[in-house]
């Protein structure tokens, strides 16, 4: 036993492997932070007998310790992982147990219950064959339970079992599971789910759990481990899929060989298949599928390989290798459902990372076109996505991507958000299609250029951004600046926030999400003046640092200037030009920047003024001084 152990702490393959011969269940668990979800897969891990020794001993003393079950084994204790989630009583993050019986192997994803823990969920479910939901027989079905649910259906898990637990605390009542599962199994044909079983359950007095509970002669179904045990997995489901190898990297130990390393994520690939690099759009022909062991005549979904081709194409780290004849989609614009999972909310307009596959772009949510209500199913209006909200929405990528609808093969459907500044994943993903419109709408090359202009106005072209609260005198510098590089013969056109909010931009007031769309829209235009061969001087607030590296990021290196004009808060309220803070203050204007709405001054401008020590017209001579050293003029 202990030496089984081991092997599980210290090589998990090697001891999958030894139980190959069993089928192997991936599951998933979620549940409410109460519901006894840890004391379900403590015990299943306790009655299948491989536990490790020395974590039963610490159990035992942790029992004692932290336990809620007076002096017996807490089962909750064995999977709530790290001391510091011991001593609050809850998990956190997902933790992946194995254990097996004699019939099967199991991998499950004990996922926490806490709301804003979503996240966790949805790693732990994208590669689960069963979806065990828990529900406190006291609670019946709560939000969170649906919220799960709707999950579990839409990251592709089509068998949930619903463990109606703590059964005991309700006197194991017919009656009660007869409601429960009635309830759910209503809400379940709502979102597709259809396989759902349901068992009334004791986890903390082994009730239906391996052997089937006297105390509910009622009750004739599978017990959690019989279901477990038997339920059917179509293990073959990745294998009958079209083949694709996202190119994790490109092999080239010497001049004679080149190969293409990466993990199979769906379908078998043979030497002479014909096959296409995505997104490029490239084909040529399998020559040999490499391994550390040697070559293979075949390999499937699941295998880490090395592919070497018959024709030297040009492929690199983030394609996607699919069979020339189902290939993937390629596109950069989507329709995606999506989770948000920060407390901060989504906001179309903004820039976020998208990871899908080992594909790395620059996206943004184009149009939100509807948010769910968890429990209801309807779908609602809404502008943006708060934390743990479910909805579908439109992506536009800065370039084509490779993927394929998640339903069809669900590795290359899915992805995350990632913000741009802090590296946090943000959000989760399903492509449900591309957008047609992606396709058929091209670059159209132009003779005159950037270039051409720019020579032409004997200038190079650049944005000067500035940023600031209100009244640090964005304004004012700016409008001075311009006016000198006009006199010298500069060919220029400031934007200036008061102005373009009275035309283009009148739609939008200030909350977080019109300031997004402000500044996406006045990069934009900032982005064709620049291609217009002009220098362009912008003055807006522009508050979040995303946004104005966004801006930076649709022109050329070297063409966007940040000038920060500092200006504190206190100085630019005692001088109040406009008299908009005294109002701010009196709570007439809400959302006023610096009072109740943030600035995230920049961190490496290429400008900074401080106001307090050099008046406008040096600011403006400044300004001036690096255009004429990075010569723009
Ligand atoms: S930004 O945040 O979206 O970049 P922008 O520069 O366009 O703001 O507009 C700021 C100007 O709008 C301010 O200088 C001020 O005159 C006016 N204004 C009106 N309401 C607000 C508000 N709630 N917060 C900031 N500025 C406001």
């Amino acid at each position: 036993m202990a030496q089984i152990s081991d092997l599980i702490s210290t090589d998990i393959e090697k001891y999958l492997k030894l139980h190959q011969r069993k089928s192997l269940l991936r599951f998933i668990t979620c549940g409410s932070v109460d519901d006894g979800k840890s004391t379900v897969i403590g015990r299943l891990l306790y009655e299948s007998k491989i536990l490790f020794e020395d974590q039963l001993a610490a159990i035992e003393n942790d029992s004692r310790k932290f336990g809620t079950q007076g002096g017996d084994i807490d089962f909750a204790l064995l999977v709530d992982g790290l001391a510091a989630e011991r001593e609050q009583g809850i998990t956190i993050d997902v933790a992946y147990r194995f254990f097996s019986t004699d019939r099967r192997t199991f991998i499950v994803a004990d996922t926490p219950g806490h709301e804003q823990y979503t996240r966790n969920m949805i790693t732990g479910a994208s590669t689960a064959d069963v979806a065990v939901i828990l529900i406190d027989a006291r609670k019946g079905v709560l939000t969170q339970t649906r919220r799960h649910s709707y999950l579990v259906s839409l990251i592709g898990i089509r068998k949930v079992l619903l463990a109606i637990n703590k059964m005991d605390l309700v006197d194991y009542s017919e009656k009660v599971f007869d409601r429960i599962n009635g309830e759910y199994c209503e809400f379940a044909k709502q979102i597709g789910l259809s396989g759902v079983q349901s068992i009334p359950l004791s986890a903390l007095k082994g009730d239906n759990m391996l052997v089937a509970s006297e105390k509910t002669p009622w009750y004739s179904g599978p017990t959690l481990m019989g279901f477990l045990e038997t339920c059917e997995v179509d293990e073959a489901r990745m294998l009958k899929q079209a083949f694709r190898m996202p190119v994790q990297w490109v092999n080239r130990p010497n001049l004679d060989f080149r190969g293409f390393a990466g993990f199979i994520t769906s379908g078998v690939v043979r030497p002479g298949d014909r096959i296409i690099a995505q997104p490029s759009g490239r084909e040529s022909k399998v020559a040999r599928v490499v391994t550390l062991n040697g070559d293979l005549p075949v390999a499937a979904a699941g295998q880490s390989v090395t592919l070497t081709l018959e024709d030297e194409i040009d492929i690199s780290r983030g394609d996607i290798l699919s069979m020339a004849d189902t290939p993937a989609e390629v596109a950069d614009q989507f329709e995606a459902s999506l989770v948000w999972m920060i407390d901060e909310p989504m906001i179309p307009g903004r820039p976020y990372l998208v990871k899908i596959g080992t594909q790395i772009v620059t996206a943004s949510i184009t149009e939100l076109k509807y948010k769910i209500n968890v429990k209801t199913m309807e779908r609602l209006d809404a502008k943006q996505l708060g934390i743990n909200e479910i909805g579908v929405a439109d992506l536009a990528l800065d370039r084509p991507v490779a993927f394929d609808a998640y339903t069809t093969i669900r590795d290359s459907g899915g992805f995350i958000l990632i913000d741009r500044v802090t590296n946090n994943t943000v959000g989760a993903g399903m492509v449900n299609f591309a957008l047609r419109s992606s396709r058929n709408v091209r670059m159209q090359p132009l003779d005159v250029n950037k270039a051409l202009r720019s020579r032409i106005k004997n200038q190079l072209p650049a944005v000067l951004w500035f940023t600031g609260l209100s009244g640090a005198g964005k304004s004012t510098i700016a409008n001075l600046v311009e006016s000198k590089l006009t006199a010298i013969g500069q060919h220029t056109y400031l934007l200036d926030g008061d102005n373009v909010r009275h035309g283009l931009n009148k739609d939008l007031g200030f909350t977080n999400a019109d300031r997004v769309e402000n500044i996406r829209r006045i990069a934009e235009v900032a982005r064709l003046m620049v291609d217009a061969g002009l220098i362009v001087i912008t003055a807006f607030i522009s508050p979040f640092r995303s946004e104005r590296a966004m801006a930076c990021s649709k022109v050329g290196s070297g063409e966007f200037i940040e000038v920060y004009v500092n200006t504190p808060l206190e100085v630019a309220e005692a001088r109040d030009v406009k008299g908009l803070y005294k109002k701010a203050r009196r709570g007439e204007i809400t959302n006023f920047t610096g009072i109740s709405s943030p600035y995230e001054a920049p961190e490496s401008a290429e400008i900074v003024i401080d106001t307090l020590t050099t008046n406008p017209d040096e600011a403006a001579e400044i300004v001036l001084e690096k255009l004429r050293k990075m010569g723009v003029i």
